[in-house]
């Protein structure tokens, strides 16, 4: 039975993806070459899928944010060197990994909810399932828990044996990045303006520390952000920032733990809280701008492609060879 499924499922990969030519090389049963595909561990682990729900599960009911912070992960993990749990690397007196780069310092969370997922699986089934695999898992699971949309995650990943900081710093855009600066850190590993728009709605759950937006604030006229105007928005954040940087704010300050559309109808009023979201409706940013509206209007259009943009997102590779980590803090 589960050989017939295996069967269909890649025949109805195949059929998906045969006129997409960045699909070309990657094969269904394969995999030794490092590939990704639907269901090697439904003979390897099957109860991979099973532990790691659970795990994401259970992480969120004692922690309803902890849903935004591991979506995040797989992220930041596949913007530097592809997915390959890189980011969850440890730095050591003789290794530089990338929790300490910019973007991720003080800012990235959940790793202990990984640690405790890929000890449960290592008990199950050890040394099969990669770290950069529940990297993916969990992402796909903590939209579904915060409402989203479900999609079938392709694996088979291998765990990198190195970070790489000075990448960290340099893929993953800052929140001061203009719609340019947005797409091109996207189109640099190949995906398209349009995933950056559909990946940009993760914003629909979680947080920002005021640091993050601060230059914001200040509400000066023609200052860098003048997007912000004089509103009561404004205000509400200058008086949230007031007594420290490190406080916390909702990415969607009208459903901030449903993952729906409404970061897009934020936008659209100009209520986004980075720089860079509210850089989605700039004067010029044209089929950007667009595409924001469309889905503000269509909540479907925008889980299929986020679903897609997703998929493609978890289709960055390493190059070179990896390993199955047996901690994902540290190579084996
Ligand atoms: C388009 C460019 C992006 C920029 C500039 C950006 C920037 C940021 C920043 C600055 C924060 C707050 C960090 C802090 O203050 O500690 C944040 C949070 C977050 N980001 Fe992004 N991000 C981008 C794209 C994405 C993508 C593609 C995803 C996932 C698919 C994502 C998922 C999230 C989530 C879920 C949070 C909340 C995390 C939490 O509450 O722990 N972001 N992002
Ligand atoms: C597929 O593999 C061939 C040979 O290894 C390589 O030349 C080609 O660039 C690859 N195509 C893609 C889309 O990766
Ligand atoms: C937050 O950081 C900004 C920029 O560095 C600074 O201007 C502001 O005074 C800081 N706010 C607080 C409350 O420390």
């Amino acid at each position: 039975m589960t050989l017939v499924l295996t069967l269909l499922a890649c025949v109805i990969h195949a059929l998906n993806l045969a006129n997409k030519s960045d699909a070309s090389n990657k094969t269904c049963f394969g995999g030794i070459d490092g590939s990704i595909r639907f269901d090697i561990y439904q003979t390897t682990c099957p109860q991979a899928e099973d532990i790691i729900f659970a795990g994401v599960e259970e992480a969120v009911a004692n922690d309803p944010r902890m849903a935004a912070s591991l979506l995040r992960l797989h992220f930041h993990d596949c913007f530097v060197d592809g997915c390959d749990a890189s980011v969850l690397l440890d730095d050591t007196p003789n290794f530089v990994g990338e929790k300490t780069a910019g973007p991720n310092l003080n800012s990235l969370r959940g790793f202990e909810v990984i640690d405790s997922i890929k000890a449960e699986l290592e008990l199950a089934c050890p040394e099969t399932v990669s770290c950069a695999d529940v990297l993916a898992i969990v992402a796909r699971d903590s939209v579904v828990l915060s409402g989203g949309p479900t999609w079938q995650v392709e694996v088979g990943r291998k765990d990198s044996r190195s970070a790489n900081r000075q990448a960290a710093n340099t893929n993953i855009p800052a929140p001061t990045s203009d719609v340019a600066t947005l797409i091109g850190k996207f189109q640099n590993l190949g995906l398209s303006s349009k995933d950056m728009v559909a990946l940009s709605g993760a914003h629909t759950i979680g947080k920002a520390r005021c640091s993050s937006f601060s230059s914001r604030l200040n509400g000066l006229v023609g200052s860098s952000d003048a997007s912000m105007g004089d509103r009561d928005f404004l205000q509400s954040l200058q008086q949230l920032c007031a007594s420290s940087n490190n406080t916390l704010a909702d990415l969607d300050l009208s459903t901030p733990a449903t993952f729906d559309n409404q970061y897009y109808v934020n936008l659209i009023s100009a209520d986004g809280l980075l720089q860079s979201d509210q850089a989605l409706t700039s004067a010029g940013s044209g089929d950007v701008a667009a595409l924001v509206e469309a889905y503000a209007i269509d909540p479907e259009l925008f889980f299929e492609d986020f679903k897609a943009s997703m998929v493609r997102m978890g289709r960055l590779a390493m190059s070179g060879g990896g390993e199955v980590r047996r901690s994902c803090r540290v190579v084996n």
